[in-house]
C-alpha cells in the first residue's frame, strides 16, 4: 500500500487496531484455565497472558456464569462480582504501549527501554512519536511531523479573552486543563474526529502536542502577570517552550543547550506509563466515546493531585521545609513511620524496586547543577533523606523507594522552571502517552467503564 499523503507530508505510520488475538500473545503451553469455587458451584476461568508473560484472569463472565448461584442457602441474584478498590489487581485493558516491570525496576516504550532511549539521547519528539505512532520516526517522518507542530503552535486569537478573565495567580495547572477543553471549541473539527482515520487521528495529535506547550507556557505568563511570548517557528521542540517561558518583549531569552537536552529527557521520561491514574481517567471518560480533547482535559485534572503528578510540588515543599529548619529529616521520617503523612516522591503501586525514572533523573541533576556551576542546598537534603529512607526498616519492608517525582523537581528547578509549573511540565510530556492510549482504546471499541459495587447501606425501608 502506498504511503498516505496529506498537505504533502507523508503520514507517520500508525499502530494497527488491537486485536482479539493479541490477549493471547504468548503460547499458553500449561495451565489454560484457573478454577474458581463459589458455593457448590465450580468454575473454570480462562488466563490471558502478555508478551513479557504477565498473567491475567479473564472474568468477563463470571457474573452471567455464577446468575442465581447458591451460597450459604441463598441464591445470588445477577451473579457474583470481584471486589478490588483502587483497581490494585485489576487490569483494565490490555495495551501495546508501555511495559513496566516493577519488580525489577524495568520500564519500555513499544518494547525500547527508557534507559538506553535517555543514553541515546532520543528527542521527546522522537519517543511522543514512538509512543503515538508505534515506532521511532525515521528522519522524513520526524520533519514532517515537526512541521505539524510548528503548523500548529498557535492558539487562536479569541483565546486571549479566556486568558484574560482568569484571576491573577491562578494556578497554570488548573489554566491548563480548562484551556485544552477550550482551545478545541475554536477548532470544533478536532472534537469530531474520526480516530480510525489517520490523516484525522494525525492532525489531532500534533495539535494537541503543539498548542499544549504553548497554552502551558501562556498560563504561566498570565499567572505572574507578564506579556505572552508568541512561539517562535525557528526552534525545536523544548527550546521554544523555553522562549515562551522566559522571555520578554524587550528580552529574548536563548535557552543552553544544557537546559534543552535537559528538558527533552524529563519530558521523555515522563511521556507514558502504562494505566497510571491520569490515563485510566483518560479511558474512563474516552470510553463514552468523549472526544480525544474532553478526554485528556480530564486526564490533566486526575494528574494534579499530589499523590500522582502534584507530587513533584509535594517533594520541593518538603525539602524546603528541612532547609528553613521547619521540621528535619528524622522527623519526617518518623511522620510517615506513624502514618501522620506519605513521603512524596516515596512509593509507588507497580514499583517495588527503584523506578528506573528516579535514577536516570537523579544521575542527571547532578550533572546539571555541575555543568550550570549551581548548588542547590535541597539536593543534599534529598540525598540524605533517600539514604535514611532506604535504610529504613519501614521503607525496606513495604519496598518504598523514590519514585520519578523525587527528583524531578529538583531537575526542573536546575533548569529554572518555577514551582507552579512542575506538574505542568509533566503533563505537557504525558500528552503523548494521553494521545496514544486514548486512540488505542477507541480503536478496540471498549465497552463504557462502569464498575459495580458491594451495596452496604440500608436493606429497603418505608417513610
Ligand atoms: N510514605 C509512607 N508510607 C507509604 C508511602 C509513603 N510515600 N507510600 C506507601 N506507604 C505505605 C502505606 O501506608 C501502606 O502501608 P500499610 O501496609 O501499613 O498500610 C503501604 O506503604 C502500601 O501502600 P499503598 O497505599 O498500598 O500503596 P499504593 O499503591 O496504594 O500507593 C502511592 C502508591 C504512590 C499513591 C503511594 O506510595 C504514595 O502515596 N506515595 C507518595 C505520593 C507520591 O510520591 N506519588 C507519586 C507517584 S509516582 C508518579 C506518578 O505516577 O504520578
Amino acid at each position: 500500500m502506498p504511503p498516505r499523503r496529506m498537505n504533502n507530508h507523508i503520514l507517520p505510520r500508525p499502530r494497527r487496531a488491537l486485536r482479539p488475538e493479541d490477549e493471547m500473545a504468548v503460547d499458553q503451553k500449561e495451565i489454560k484455565k484457573a478454577t474458581l469455587t463459589i458455593g457448590e458451584r465450580i468454575l473454570e476461568l480462562p488466563l490471558i497472558t502478555g508478551t513479557e508473560g504477565e498473567l491475567g484472569i479473564d472474568i468477563r463472565k463470571l457474573r452471567p456464569e455464577t446468575d442465581g448461584i447458591m451460597v450459604n442457602g441463598h441464591p445470588v441474584k445477577g451473579g457474583v462480582i470481584t471486589y478490588d478498590p483502587g483497581y490494585k489487581n485489576t487490569g483494565a485493558c490490555i495495551s501495546q504501549i508501555t511495559y513496566i516491570n516493577g519488580e525489577e525496576g524495568i520500564m519500555r516504550y513499544r518494547g525500547y527501554n527508557i534507559d538506553e532511549l535517555a543514553l541515546k539521547q532520543y528527542r521527546f519528539i522522537d519517543v511522543a512519536m514512538l509512543i503515538i505512532f508505534g515506532e521511532l520516526p525515521n528522519t522524513t517522518e520526524r520533519e514532517n511531523f515537526r512541521e505539524l507542530l510548528t503548523n500548529f503552535e498557535l492558539v487562536d486569537e479569541g483565546m486571549r479573552k479566556f486568558f484574560d478573565s482568569l484571576p491573577p495567580n491562578a494556578d497554570p495547572m488548573a489554566i491548563l486543563s480548562a484551556a485544552i477543553q477550550c482551545s478545541s471549541l475554536y477548532n470544533p473539527e478536532l472534537r469530531a474526529i474520526d480516530p480510525a482515520d489517520d490523516e484525522d487521528f494525525t492532525l489531532a495529535a500534533a495539535k494537541l502536542l503543539s498548542k499544549v506547550r504553548t497554552i502551558a507556557a501562556f498560563s504561566y505568563k498570565y499567572s505572574i502577570g507578564q506579556p505572552i511570548m508568541y512561539p517562535n517557528p525557528e526552534l525545536d521542540y523544548c527550546s521554544n517552550f523555553l522562549h515562551m517561558m522566559f522571555s520578554i518583549p524587550n528580552k529574548m531569552h536563548i535557552a543552553s543547550n544544557m537546559a534543552v537536552d535537559a528538558l527533552n529527557l524529563f519530558l521523555m521520561l515522563h511521556a507514558d506509563h502504562e494505566q497510571n491514574c491520569s490515563t485510566s481517567t483518560v479511558r474512563m471518560v474516552g470510553s463514552t466515546k468523549a472526544n480525544l480533547f474532553d478526554s485528556v482535559s480530564s486526564g490533566i485534572s486526575s494528574l494534579s493531585g499530589p499523590l500522582h503528578g502534584g507530587a513533584n510540588v509535594e517533594v520541593i515543599k518538603l525539602l524546603q521545609r528541612v532547609n528553613s529548619k521547619e521540621t528535619t529529616i528524622e522527623q519526617l521520617i518518623d511522620d510517615a513511620k506513624n502514618k501522620k503523612i506519605r513521603l512524596p516522591g516515596f512509593g509507588h503501586r507497580i514499583y517495588k524496586n527503584y523506578d528506573p525514572r528516579a535514577k536516570i533523573i537523579k544521575q542527571t541533576v547532578h550533572k546539571l547543577l555541575q555543568e550550570f556551576n549551581q548548588e542547590d542546598p535541597l539536593l543534599e537534603i534529598a540525598y540524605t533523606l533517600e539514604e535514611i529512607a532506604l535504610t529504613d526498616d519501614y521503607f525496606k519492608v513495604k519496598k518504598l523507594y523514590p519514585n520519578v517525582d523525587f527528583y524531578s523537581g529538583l531537575m526542573l528547578r536546575a533548569i529554572g522552571i518555577p514551582l507552579n509549573m512542575f506538574t505542568v511540565m509533566f503533563a505537557i510530556s504525558r500528552m503523548a502517552g494521553w494521545i496514544a492510549q486514548w486512540r488505542e482504546e477507541m480503536l478496540a471499541d471498549p465497552a463504557i467503564q462502569r464498575p459495580r459495587q458491594i451495596y452496604t447501606g440500608p436493606v429497603e425501608r418505608k417513610i
